[in-house]
């Protein structure tokens, strides 16, 4: 059980396939570019890629508007370069997950294009649409600012067509059961071409009734339960990570009572809290929100991670919260988007201070759940301010001081490279970081590596230690007879923290620390005492007392 479970000790890193390392000189990532980083992706230690979206596409939403889900788009390269890229995978024991954007298709995909044309077409029914404006048109928009309504007309249906997001994503109507198996055959085609899973988009708005007179629209959680059962008959390990930024209360009815319906789930509700926590040195909502969403089923797993290629979504703070994180990281307007997010890498929002980038990685790392670690974040990448939207956070990978940063040969990338200022790829990049020991890249693959090695964090039960300071966490895991002890300290100033830790017997414990030597033995009164630098923070294995006297014997 335990090693078929693998997504409950993973490491994911995702990427997108355009930006990630052109082959053939076109300016756009491929297939074949992605292959011959393959080694380094190993290399960091992370056992599973996600993918973005690759299939043919307009591109007016970064992929996630599909024209067709059985496709590679030609500019990626081709269905056979897929299986090569999957086949080089499992070679190197790294699991590939892809998304799946099935909650609306493109406007351009032939299913909606015969729909709008044609009544009777067989697809009419594969959308949802209003002979009349819906009264509600203009609430539930998902990109406000940019996106107007959630029905536009259409001249060729004489319909109002319904679209949670932009105009050119019309819904699909997931409760028809021909909807449903076409998901169903879309997910068995990619499971056949070598994936073990999909990174689901939208899930509450796929689940989600969907129609012109609903009020207040119910989910529908059992649809869950079908694509998971599909799942698992095809192919036992496969897995649905979902994106669903919902509130703790429902996450139960998202994993199931049993663990029946999903595997995993990005943790949005801890995401939003982790940065307040970075933003102000005042952890307790962390806390709070780790602690609201420890209820899950043994076999479910949450995504922890720090940035993604979408704004970080603030939404779920409460109005002064998201003031003090606005303030601390995206003071001007040009870096917030939509009312409720943040359009930045994470290095800069950290101001490149390395103190501070360790900690908020450390922290994500030991948090609990399955890390989920952006592309080119691992070597500080920044953003570029002057893109549009999200695009800001999505430039190619940075790989050396080559001309568009060894990215591509062509000089029309298909995002410009970052080549001005201190995040300019002549200052980060994978090369000049891979000879530095001390680089943030090498930093990185060292803690990735411990990380895999405390399966405690992903499979173990967690309970906060009482450090006396709201700057400081610490949380303690235990599993199977071992215990692990992770200490961050989210302020500018050093602090003093003395901790009572039970250990294995009565006779109290040392703590063995996993990155340095320093460790810790109680003092007279049975309790730890230990300096925190600022943004100072400690991975510590919970030992016997006697374990650090023996070693020094040894
Ligand atoms: C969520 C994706 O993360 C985002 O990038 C996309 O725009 C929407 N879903 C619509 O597919």
């Amino acid at each position: 059980m335990i090693n078929d479970l693998w997504y409950k000790n993973a490491v994911i890193y995702c990427l997108s396939v355009a930006t990630f390392m052109d082959a053939n000189g076109d300016g756009v990532g491929d297939f074949q570019g992605l292959m011959r980083r393959l080694d380094y992706l190993q290399g960091i230690g992370v056992t599973a890629i996600w993918l973005m979206p690759f299939q043919p596409s307009p591109f007016k939403d970064d992929g996630y508007d599909i024209a067709d889900y059985y496709g590679v788009d030609p500019r990626y390269g081709t269905l056979g370069d897929f299986v090569e890229f999957t086949q080089g995978c499992k070679q190197r024991g790294l699991r590939v997950l892809i998304d799946l954007v099935v909650n609306h298709t493109s406007n351009e995909h032939a299913w909606f294009q015969d729909a709008r044309k044609e009544p009777v077409s067989k697809y009419r029914n594969w959308y949802v649409w209003s002979k009349k404006k819906p009264k509600n048109a203009s609430s539930g928009v998902v990109f406000p600012g940019v996106q107007k309504s959630t029905w536009t007309y259409d001249d060729a249906a004489r319909e109002y067509y319904f679209h949670r997001f932009y105009d050119f994503q019309p819904d699909l109507n997931t409760a028809n059961p021909e909807v449903q198996a076409e998901i169903l055959k879309i997910m068995g085609f990619w499971l056949q071409l070598g994936v073990s899973g999909f990174r689901m988009d939208a899930v509450p708005f796929v689940i989600a009734e969907k129609g012109a007179h609903l009020k207040k629209p119910a989910e529908q959680y059992d649809m869950l339960r079908t694509f998971s059962q599909f799942l698992t008959w095809r192919q036992g390990e496969a897995i649905i990570l979902a994106e669903a930024n919902v509130l703790p209360d429902t996450d139960m009815e998202y994993f199931g009572k049993d663990g029946e319906r999903l595997q995993m789930m990005f943790n949005f509700e801890v995401n939003q809290n982790l940065f307040y926590a970075l933003a102000s040195s005042d952890t307790r909502p962390l806390v709070k929100a780790v602690k609201a969403t420890s209820k899950r089923p043994a076999s479910a797993q949450w995504g922890s991670f720090l940035r993604n290629h979408d704004e970080l979504d603030l939404g779920r703070l409460e109005d002064e919260q998201r003031e003090t994180v606005f303030a601390a990281f995206a003071p001007e307007s040009n870096m917030q988007l939509y009312g409720r997010g943040i359009r930045r890498r994470l290095a800069p929002m950290l101001q490149g201070d390395r103190r501070r980038l360790e900690l908020a990685y450390s922290l994500m790392l030991t948090l609990p759940g399955t890390p989920v670690i952006r592309y080119g974040d691992e070597i500080a990448m920044g953003e570029n301010l002057r893109l549009s939207e999200r695009n800001s956070a999505r430039t190619p990978m940075q790989w050396s001081t080559e001309p568009q940063g060894g990215f591509t040969k062509n000089d029309k990338p298909v995002l410009p490279v970052i080549s001005e200022g201190a995040y300019g790829f002549q200052h980060v990049n994978v090369a000049q970081q891979r000879r530095d020991p001390n680089s943030l890249l090498n930093w990185m693959e060292r803690m990735i590596r411990m990380r895999k090695e405390v399966p405690e964090i992903g499979w173990g039960d967690f309970k906060f230690l009482n450090a006396r300071s709201t700057s400081v966490v610490a949380m303690r895991y235990d599993w199977r007879k071992n215990a692990v002890l992770c200490v961050h300290n989210t302020s500018s100033e050093p602090i003093e923290i003395r901790m009572a830790v039970d250990g294995p017997d009565e006779s109290g414990c040392s703590l063995v620390n996993l990155l340095s030597d320093d460790h810790s033995h109680p003092e007279q009164d049975g309790r730890h005492r230990v300096l925190l630098e600022p943004y100072g923070y400690r991975w510590y294995r919970v030992c016997g007392l006697d374990y650090l006297l023996k070693r020094t014997e040894v």
